[in-house]
Parts: structure tokens; sequence; C-alpha cells
């Protein structure tokens, strides 16, 4: 049985192929729940996906290196089948070499920003097929920044904030803030941002990453048992390769392993061990968003009904016959209603 997650996944690509893609009149994708992954600049945002993922295949370096949101599908498949990843923007192209993603991610990034480091607003799509992930979409944004750097425009700063926000503030978004641990919770961009746009804590999920960097003799027990800040959903800690275990080509399944040493070992964290790091991350995530998904189902179908009914319209306004890029817009949408319709109601058996 197909997932509610990959299925609104399937709605989600299908949505950027018809350009909705969170700007005036995106209703279809502004009811899709999804998971926008938020922080400031080398908060650990691209190391946490990675850990996520237990593959290397984000595109790093100094500076803004997100410039577009990635859509981040995961599709769990049967045990023994070979992992591989594909891209929207071309479908018949299956990576199995995850360099390969990363440099094709960062081409696929400067074809619409060009080399002039502006962000877009459009998203990339990937989707990654494995045996070892959970079903899961995320969508990593922009570091939040404070000053433009060299070669960057002056309004990068508040183009990146407005994007953020535009994910962030749709009711349907969950809100996975990114703190480091070696730094105070009060000035976390994440916190700060989720505390606007999400005051009760219920949407929102607090990572607290770079444990390990804390100062010798302190603890992040106040943030982890929701002293601190208090979120409605349990906070989870991490522990993400350093940059010396990057630059030593450390694969990420060693890093999980290490990171799971690391909280069942420690005296500070030894008692919340079992839900901390990132493959607990992954699960807590998965589950949420599925029951997400099933509380929207019908305002989903609701809102596909919709876009049918205005497809039809205008499909009408234009008079017969049909432009065959029209024609195949409606019949994705019908597509995708059928499907959505019937796999609801074999979740429902
Ligand atoms: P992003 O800018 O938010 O995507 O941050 P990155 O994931 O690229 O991380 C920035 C830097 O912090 C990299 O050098 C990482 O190796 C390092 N880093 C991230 N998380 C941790 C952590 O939990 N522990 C340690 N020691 N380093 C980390
Ligand atoms: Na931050
Ligand atoms: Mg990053």
């Amino acid at each position: 049985m197909e997932s509610l997650i990959g299925l609104v996944n399937r709605i989600q690509r299908a949505c950027t192929v018809l350009g909705d893609h969170g700007g005036e009149g995106s209703s279809l994708w502004e009811a899709l729940p999804s998971v926008a992954v938020v922080g400031g600049q080398s908060s650990g945002k691209s190391s946490v996906l990675e850990s996520i993922v237990g593959r290397d295949f984000l595109p790093r370096g100094s500076g803004i290196v997100t410039r577009r949101p990635l859509v981040l599908q995961l599709h769990k498949t049967e045990g023994g089948q070979a992992e591989y990843a594909e891209f929207l923007h071309a479908p018949r192209k299956k990576f199995s070499d995850f360099a390969a993603v990363r440099k094709e991610i960062s081409d696929e990034t400067d074809r619409i920003t060009g080399k002039s480091k502006q962000i877009s607003n459009v998203p990339i799509h990937l989707s990654i097929y494995s045996p070892h992930v959970v079903n899961l979409t995320l969508i990593d944004l922009p570091g939040m920044t404070k000053v433009a750097v060299e070669g960057q425009p002056e309004s990068i700063v508040e183009d990146i904030d407005n994007m953020v926000r535009s994910y962030v503030e749709k009711p349907n978004s969950i809100i996975l803030a990114i703190s480091p641990a070696n730094q105070d919770i009060a000035t976390s961009d994440a916190i700060k941002l989720a505390r606007e746009v999400d005051p009760s804590g219920e949407r929102t999920f607090g990572v607290l990453t770079k444990l390990d960097l804390m100062d010798k003799g302190t603890n992040a027990l106040d943030v982890l048992e929701g002293r601190a800040y208090r979120l409605q959903h349990p906070w989870v800690g991490i522990v993400n390769r350093s940059q010396a275990d990057i630059n030593k080509n450390v694969d990420m399944i060693a890093a999980r392993r290490k990171e799971q040493e690391y909280f069942a070992t420690s005296p500070d964290y030894g008692h919340l061990a079992h839900k901390m790091g990132s493959e607990y991350l992954a699960k807590l995530l998965s589950q949420h968003l599925e029951s997400v998904i099933r509380a929207r189902i019908p305002s989903i179908i609701a809102l596909i009904n919709k876009t049918i009914s205005e497809l039809e319209a205008e499909l009408d306004r234009l008079g017969r016959p049909i432009g065959v890029d029209a024609g195949a817009q409606l019949y994705t949408i019908l597509e995708m209603c059928r499907a959505f319709d019937r796999v609801f109601k074999e979740h429902l058996d």
C-alpha cells in the first residue's frame, strides 16, 4: 500500500510541475503538511538532514550554500533493494552515486539563480529510495543570516527571511527548529522564528545540535528537558559529525553509531538516551507527519476537488479543443485526486 506520506509527495511534485510552490494563490501546496528545516547558518541543518538520510549528499561550503528550497522526499523501500536518488527535473535519471547528487543540487541551484548567489523560491525536488530511510519529507531552506557576504545583494538577508517565513507561517507546516548547543538558546534564530509563528509550540520540534561542543562542566538539560524553552513536543539532542570527521570522511553509519554511543555513555544524558539522536528524530517526525496528514485528508481532498473545478472552468473559458498542455495538467490532477481517494480508503480499512 502506498503510504500517505508517499501520496502527499506525489501531490507536492505535481504542484511544482504546475508552478504552484508557495506564491500567490498556491492553495493546494498550502494545504499539504510538510516539515520545514530552519536554523541559523552553521547551526547543523545539513548535518541533521544527512544523518536522517544516512548519506552524504548535500553541497557544502562557506556562505549561503542552500539558495533554493530542497524538497527532500524519503521513500522506504523493501530490504535488499539498492539505494538511489532521483530529481523531479531529471525524472529518468537514477543516481546511485551520492557525490553526483551533491553536484546536481549545486548545478540545478545555479541553473535558476545564476552564479550570482541570489536565492530563488522555486524548489528542487529530490527523492531518495532506500531500505534504510523512514517515509518522510523535509524541506531544507537557506540558513537565516544577519549580513550579506561579498558578492551577495544587500537584500539577501530579507529575501531569506521572507522565504523561510513563507514556509513556517503555513498552519500546516511542521517546523524543525535547529539550534546549536554551544550558543545561548535565547539567541537561536530558529527559536526566535518559531516563537513568532508558533507561540504555543504545537508545530515546532526543537533540535539541539553540537552537544559535544559545549564547554566542559556544562550541559543542555535545561533545554532538552523543556525548561529553557517549552514546546509541546520533546526536544531532541543530536551529535553530528564534526568538521574533522567530515574531513576524514567518517561515513554516516559510523557517525550514527558514534552518536548513539555518546548518549548511551553520557553521564548527563544517559537517562534520555532512548529519545536522543538522529535515528530517533527521523522516526518521531515520520510518525508525526503521517498523523498530521491523516487529520488533514478531508481538507486536502476538498482542495483537490476545488482545483479540478477551477481547472475545468478555466478550460471551458478557453473553449475547446483543449491544448495538449492544459489537458495534461488536468489529467495529472485528476489522477492525483483518484489516487488520494483510493489510498485514503485503504488506510481507513
Ligand atoms: P548548516 O549551515 O546549518 O547546514 O550547518 P552544517 O550542517 O553545515 O554544519 C556546520 C559545521 O558544524 C560543520 O563543520 C559541521 O561538521 C559542524 N557540526 C554540525 N553539527 C555538529 C555537531 O553536532 N557536533 C560537532 N562537533 N560539529 C557539528
Ligand atoms: Na541559530
Ligand atoms: Mg547547510
